[in-house]
């Protein structure tokens, strides 16, 4: 595996692979990685000849009051997992790499951005557009892969890549859990026993608006208002048209102390 930290480098590298016509996948993070980026980079490994993951904490997608400093960061770890599950390249830049002053140049993204975290974080859907967006130009990947559990985020970017005319195939790989439920998150390390107790309340009430689902409930509210029995603190639950008639997402947003998590499940009617 090569860590390579400057554009110019990675170019070189990548433009190589391509020469010899080796199919390139993509998985941006921003680093801590756990099992759900793991399965990103597997999921790559199967559909492409070199893995490229990027670890870069974005600043432009916090805001001013949000966790950005407290963000975890182990790079050796990261390093490690890296090598041990198949990279090929480790991007890892720094944010004068990224963003060299005097930067000033945005994507913004339009309506799918505003509801759900859009609301609830300002600005950070433009900071990851932004970033994905030179991220993808950096890299020139053939397929990018993103965990379901950032749904809205993976339609954000399917959207610009649809509007921006970007030669690189989504590929949305399935939320991975732990054993009792809870989406798997760089985040998930903030919660004290309690709250990791606590917030399992989001993962049972999805389940349990999905069973309602699969046994014939279509009306909105009354999956929302199952979701909503189980969870302690909820930030955001926006309703689809009701009653459900094509396929949706409930999405979750919740504090656990004052951790935000969030997750989904796809409520999907079996044609029968
Ligand atoms: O999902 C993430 O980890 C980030 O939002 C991403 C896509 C790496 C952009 O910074």
């Amino acid at each position: 595996m090569q860590t390579i930290t400057a554009v110019a480098g990675l170019r070189c590298v990548l433009a190589e692979a391509r020469k010899a016509g080796r199919r390139v996948g993509f998985v941006p993070t921003m680093g801590y990685l756990h099992d759900g980026h793991l399965r990103l980079v597997e999921a790559s490994r199967a559909l492409c000849d070199v893995t490229v993951l990027s670890i870069f904490v974005n600043p432009t997608q916090f805001g001013p009051t949000e966790d950005l400093g407290t963000y975890q960061r182990d790079f050796a770890r990261d390093e490690k997992l890296c090598r041990d599950t198949g990279v090929a390249i480790l991007f890892a830049p720094d944010a004068k790499e990224v963003y060299p002053p005097p930067f000033e140049t945005f994507v913004e993204p339009g309506e799918l951005a505003k509801p759900l975290c859009g609301a609830f974080r300002p600005g950070h859907f433009r900071g990851v557009a932004t970033v994905v967006c030179k991220l993808f130009n950096m890299v020139q990947p053939d397929i990018a892969l993103f965990g379901q559990k950032d749904l809205q985020q993976c339609s954000v970017i399917r959207r610009m890549v649809a509007d921006l005319n970007l030669p690189i195939e989504i590929i949305t790989v399935p939320t991975v859990r732990e054993p009792d439920g809870l989406a798997m998150s760089s985040r998930n390390r903030f919660l004290c026993a309690k709250e990791r107790r606590r917030a399992l309340a989001i993962s049972r009430g999805l389940f349990a608006a999905a069973d309602e689902f699969r046994s014939g409930e279509r009306e909105a509210d009354r999956l929302i208002a199952i979701a909503k029995r189980h969870l302690a603190m909820v930030d955001t639950l926006k309703p689809a048209e009701s009653p459900l008639r094509r396929a949706s997402a409930l999405c979750a947003a919740a504090f656990i102390g004052s951790t935000r998590l969030i997750d989904n499940v796809i409520l999907q009617q079996v044609a029968i």
